[in-house]
């Protein structure tokens, strides 16, 4: 430690009175404070104890400042000696802590480039790149495919009123059809609210706001209560697609289904309509796809049948077209809605449609390369 304190009182116990006009005394003191400085100054092994040493004995209150103050009780023949022999030890000193500074301050910085040193030739570590969903693939390339039949892609909103879920669909409250989808329910002031069963709301809210013609496609979620396994969820995803105008007949919607799939599986595929029901069309059907697998003959992934199904669609029903305020004797249009997983699986033969949501990235990276190119969704 550095001594503190009165540097005259510490030095030979000479306080100022005594040791004035006296020369050799003063040098002495002189000396004795420049070798313990020196010696405290080797001994030093921090640039913090190094600049305390500096404050202690060169500072403004240092004591070698205390001593230089000294110099003008001497007598003036001797002032000559001690003046110059102070500068000189002055200057040694601040010297010697320059020096120390350097040394100590280079061998600080070796040990902390010592401790710090990273190695940089071992191999980095490589950020994982996300994946577009293939729900969301399929969307962009639905929607691809649908923008160039004339559709424009339009979005809906998930939590749904009862009135666009079921009643503009011609689904009343006391329709039996209603039951099948009358799930994730409440009811708020009296008005129902829904977590929507179907894509097929967007119907009235589009025509709500277009006069004829009107071409869409609604792709997004939809719920329902369903006990999962592999090939029930109870949230997947929809297309709706719905063209409303004068003279659309039965044939303009196998005509836009069979385009559909022959841009999904290929120029040869064939389109298959039978009979269905749904409140909101009429005629209903179901359409399938004749499988692109096996091309028709029967497979583990068409399970035998030769045909993938695809969705539900019809003529819209005169009822819902009224309900928009359309006039039915002048205006008709088709609708109609597909799974999207479904497409995604006959695609590429994923046999579980828990797949989608399953959060395995072994699956989800399946499909990394497929989405490099990958088309648009407007917002
Ligand atoms: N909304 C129907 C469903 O979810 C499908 C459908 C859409 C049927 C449009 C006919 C017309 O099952």
């Amino acid at each position: 430690m550095v001594p503190r304190g009165n540097p005259a009182s510490l030095i030979g116990g000479c306080v100022s009175s005594e040791c004035e006009g006296h020369v050799s005394t003063f040098i002495e003191q002189l000396e004795e404070l420049r070798a313990r400085t020196i010696a405290e100054l080797n001994l030093a092994s921090t640039t913090t104890e190094l600049d305390e040493i500096e404050r202690n004995v060169l500072g403004g209150k240092g004591q070698l400042t205390a001593l230089l103050r000294q110099l003008g009780s001497l007598d003036a023949s001797e002032r000559p000696e001690a003046g110059r022999e102070s500068n000189r030890i002055k200057q040694e000193l601040a010297a010697l802590v320059a020096e120390q500074q350097e040394r100590l301050h280079a061998s600080e910085l070796d040990a902390r480039i010592a401790s710090e040193q990273i190695d940089v030739t071992l191999p980095g570590r490589t950020p994982q790149i996300g994946v577009v969903h293939p729900v969301f693939q399929m969307i962009e390339e639905l929607s691809d495919i649908f923008a160039l039949m004339g559709f424009q892609t339009v979005f809906g909103r998930e939590v749904e009123s009862g009135y666009y879920n079921f009643d503009q669909l011609n689904i009343p409250s006391d329709h039996p059809a209603r039951d099948v989808w009358d799930t994730f329910l409440v009811e708020s002031d009296g008005a129902e609210i829904v977590l929507r069963t179907h894509t097929s709301p967007m119907q009235a809210r589009v025509m709500e706001r277009t006069t004829p013609p009107v071409r869409v496609v609604v792709p997004g979620r939809t719920y329902r209560y369903e006990a999962q396994d592999a090939s029930h969820e109870w949230m997947f995803h929809q297309l709706e697609g719905l063209a409303v105008d004068e003279h659309i007949t039965l044939a303009d919607l196998k005509g836009v289904l069979q385009e559909l799939a022959r841009q999904l599986f290929g120029p040869r595929r064939k389109i298959r309509f039978r009979c269905d029901f749904f409140p909101f069309v009429e005629p209903g059907v179901d359409f399938a796809v004749d499988c692109a697998i096996c091309d028709g003959a029967g497979c583990r992934v068409c399970k035998h049948s030769g045909w993938l199904e695809m969705g539900g669609a019809g003529m819209v029903h005169r009822k819902v077209l009224e309900a928009v305020g359309y006039d039915a004797d002048k205006y008709s249009g088709f609708a109609f809605g597909l799974g999207i997983e479904r497409m995604v699986m006959m695609r590429y033969g994923v046999d579980d449609v828990r797949a989608f949501a399953g959060n395995d990235l072994r699956f989800l990276q399946q499909f990394a390369a497929r989405a490099v190119g990958a088309g648009r969704v407007a917002a």
